[in-house]
């Protein structure tokens, strides 16, 4: 079926940073018949390059710089067991050329490097995935065995259980954030059901669950996160780097995440707001920041971002 969206997005006239704030929550215009579920059809060759895109996706993501032109510049928090992480993340198109990925996430971690296990979800510009540079909503799911990397991106291989019929993943996120103007973004969460381990994925303006990640497809997140981090995060095969966020690195007018929520066992509700320490690679491209805790609703933000350029000029 060819698809049609509607972008609905919420009524309120706030303004974060003195900026217009709008929530938006795409979905599809006809739900899918009862009993599937909105895939996107991709081919052969897009499936091959996913693999490569997402094994570097999450080499990227380890603790630890391995050295390789990827930067991330995230809120950090690496203090308990986890249970659920969300945020409203601010939607915009970052210049990312072939061999080079941008992405926003929210991303949910465990275990050490040799048994790493991550969940990631957010919005990315990939050309080698999608062959445009769009900003698409996208999950990830990936964990080490035995040196070997298992997963990917959506439902690309078995994994993530899609259960919605009217939120597709892959789907372009939009309108865009203007840099200076109107801001658009979106709700995400992730939270993990007790009494069966499983990672919920819960989407947008009324807080849809999308699908779900097994915990058995998982070692240590089985039993929760040890790190959880939202933010801006790249990669590139060239020694040039994309534009993270909006590609501002400043504290008004760059990419945000607001709103920053987590769960552990003390505190079961994923309204809670926290401050969170922040962590930057590559500091001479990117950019991030506290922005301030906001009042009850908009709760603690961050800034992240930056024009990105040649690898060389990034290193500290
Ligand atoms: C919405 O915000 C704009 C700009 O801040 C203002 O001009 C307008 O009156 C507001 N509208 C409502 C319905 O509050
Ligand atoms: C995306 O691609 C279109 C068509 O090739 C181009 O006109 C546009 O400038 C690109 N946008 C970004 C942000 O790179
Ligand atoms: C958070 O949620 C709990 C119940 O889920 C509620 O009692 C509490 O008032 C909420 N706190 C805030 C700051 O919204």
């Amino acid at each position: 079926m060819s698809p049609r969206f509607v972008p609905q997005t919420d009524v309120s006239n706030a303004t974060v940073n003195g900026l217009a704030v709008v929530s938006i929550n795409v979905v599809l215009e006809v739900n899918c018949p009862s009993g599937s579920v909105p895939i996107r059809r991709i081919t052969k060759e897009q499936k091959i390059r996913a693999k490569a895109s997402f094994r570097k996706h999450v080499r990227g993501s380890y603790p630890v710089n391995d050295g390789g032109p990827e930067g991330i510049a995230t809120a950090q928090k690496t203090a308990t067991v986890y249970h659920g992480a969300a945020g409203f993340i601010t939607i915009s198109n970052p210049t990312a050329g072939p061999g080079q990925f941008s992405a926003s996430v929210i991303s949910i971690e465990a275990g050490p490097p040799e048994q790493f296990g991550v969940i990631r979800i957010g919005w990315m510009v990939n050309m080698d995935l999608y062959m445009d540079n769009r900003t698409r909503l996208y999950t990830i799911w990936g964990q080490v065995i035995n040196g070997e990397i298992h997963g990917c991106y959506n439902t690309y291989c078995s994994g993530f259980v899609h259960t919605n019929p009217r939120i597709p993943l892959d789907m372009v996120l939009e309108p865009v954030s203007v840099i200076r103007g109107q801001q658009y973004y979106v709700k995400l969460a992730v939270t993990q059901d007790k009494s069966t381990g499983n990672w919920l994925l819960w989407y947008g303006e009324n807080g849809e669950q999308v699908g779900y990640w097994p915990s058995k497809i998982f070692i240590n997140l089985k039993d929760g996160a040890d790190v959880l981090r939202w933010g801006g995060m790249v990669d590139s095969s060239t020694p040039q780097v994309p534009q993270m966020g909006n590609g501002d690195n400043g504290e008004i007018h760059s990419s945000k995440v607001m709103r920053v929520a987590l769960t552990y066992e003390s505190q079961p509700s994923l309204n809670g707001t926290v401050d969170v320490p922040i962590e930057v690679w590559k500091t001479k491209c990117y950019k991030s920041g506290d922005n301030s805790y906001k009042g009850e609703y908009w709760g603690y933000s961050f800034y992240f971002g930056g024009e990105g350029g040649d690898v060389s000029r990034c290193s500290n």
